[in-house]
């Protein structure tokens, strides 16, 4: 049976796994919209739009990229591209608000499994093609938290300006730039104090979870999740590391469940989510250029077939399927090109 997730918006309804406590009790739905399209490629005459690594942007990009950020937090809370409503859609897909097709008691989490880098791919779209817009700016490339890199691996700067609205309070303070992230990251073990062996650390991460550890697609993309399934855990490997430990390392954990990055409901409402989203993405095109005649999308018609709904640039509802996506260049974008310090850190 083909999984298709979800029908339609009127099938949306209360997040029933968000933590408990959560207060006030959040809406997490899209606003209803009967009329639904399929999605259609963008044209090919326009140019690739390039995500730039977040940590190398110039002057103008910033400027740039803070006013399509500010554009969007000034949009009415109900209007389908304000942040709000962009940050609620990870709390829709990932919290259980909406149900399987034909299996109204299985609830949708997109984590866990092989749905987890197509949705975000679709999500990120969306959610750059709304930045471009409202500076209108087609060309307009998201930019990708590079931290799989020494000198990408703090939070970029960018992002920890408390006036830029590329800012978030709810983060930890005592991971700030210049602090390079720890790939392995976990409360219960301290990080690595000296930074040559917390870069030697993060190489041996990647180079594990890329390559040794990714030898076929279902160990990198994650298991199967199909019409009738429970959200079953089966993570591919980056989504298990280090994507989770920067979510936990980035929110502050004196939030009650380590808000915003955190936790599934908050994570979309730090600004921050959408550029660490960028290099996981980015991650499954490096993943595919890797030498091993098994690094190959994965075929099967119930993945391909799988559906999600977004709000276009032009608010139009849009369904997308997962056999859309697999090629960026079709999507109408690409990472610019920085060195894999990692692809030679064989342990
Ligand atoms: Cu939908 Cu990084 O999680």
């Amino acid at each position: 049976a083909a999984f298709a997730a979800p029908v339609d918006t009127t099938k949306c309804g209360e997040a029933t796994t968000l933590p408990p406590g959560v207060i006030p009790k959040i809406d997490c739905c899209p606003p209803p919209n009967p009329d639904i399209i399929d999605f259609v490629f963008p044209s090919k005459r326009q140019p690739l739009r390039i995500r730039p690594a977040a940590h190398m942007l110039d002057a103008k990009y910033i400027a740039k990229f803070n006013r399509a950020m500010q554009l969007m937090r000034d949009l009415p809370k109900d209007d389908p591209h304000s942040f709000a409503q962009q940050a609620a859609i990870h709390c829709a897909y990932c919290d259980s608000a909406y149900q399987m097709v034909g299996f109204p008691n299985k609830k949708i989490d997109v984590h866990f499994s092989w749905l987890f880098f197509p949705f975000h791919r679709w999500y990120l779209y969306f959610y750059e093609k709304i930045l471009g817009k409202l500076i209108d700016d087609p060309t307009f490339g998201l930019p990708y938290w590079n931290w799989d890199s020494p000198n990408g691996a703090p939070i970029p700067a960018i992002f920890a300006d408390p006036k830029s609205p590329l800012y978030d309070t709810l983060r930890d303070a005592l991971h700030q730039p210049p602090l390079k992230a720890d790939l392995n990251y976990s409360k219960d073990k301290p990080s690595p104090t000296d930074e040559s062996e917390l870069i030697k650390s993060n190489n041996t991460v990647m180079y594990n979870q890329m390559v040794s550890a990714a030898k076929t697609p279902e160990l990198f993309f994650g298991k199967p999740y199909r019409g009738g399934y429970d959200q079953i855990k089966g993570q591919g490997s980056i989504e298990n590391i280090p994507h989770t430990q920067i979510h936990i390392w980035t929110g502050d954990p004196n939030q009650p469940y380590g808000e915003d990055m955190g936790r599934f409901y908050s994570a979309g409402r730090d600004p921050i989510f959408y550029s660490h989203h960028a290099n996981v993405d980015r991650m499954w095109n490096i993943w595919k250029t890797l030498p091993g005649k098994n690094r190959k999308d994965i075929t099967d018609t119930d993945y391909l077939d799988s559906a999600f709904l977004f709000y276009d640039e032009n608010k139009q509802l849009v369904r997308v399927k997962v056999r859309d996506c697999l090629d960026t260049k079709k999507l109408g974008y690409d990472y610019q090109e920085v060195p894999l310090p990692w692809l030679r850190s064989r342990p």
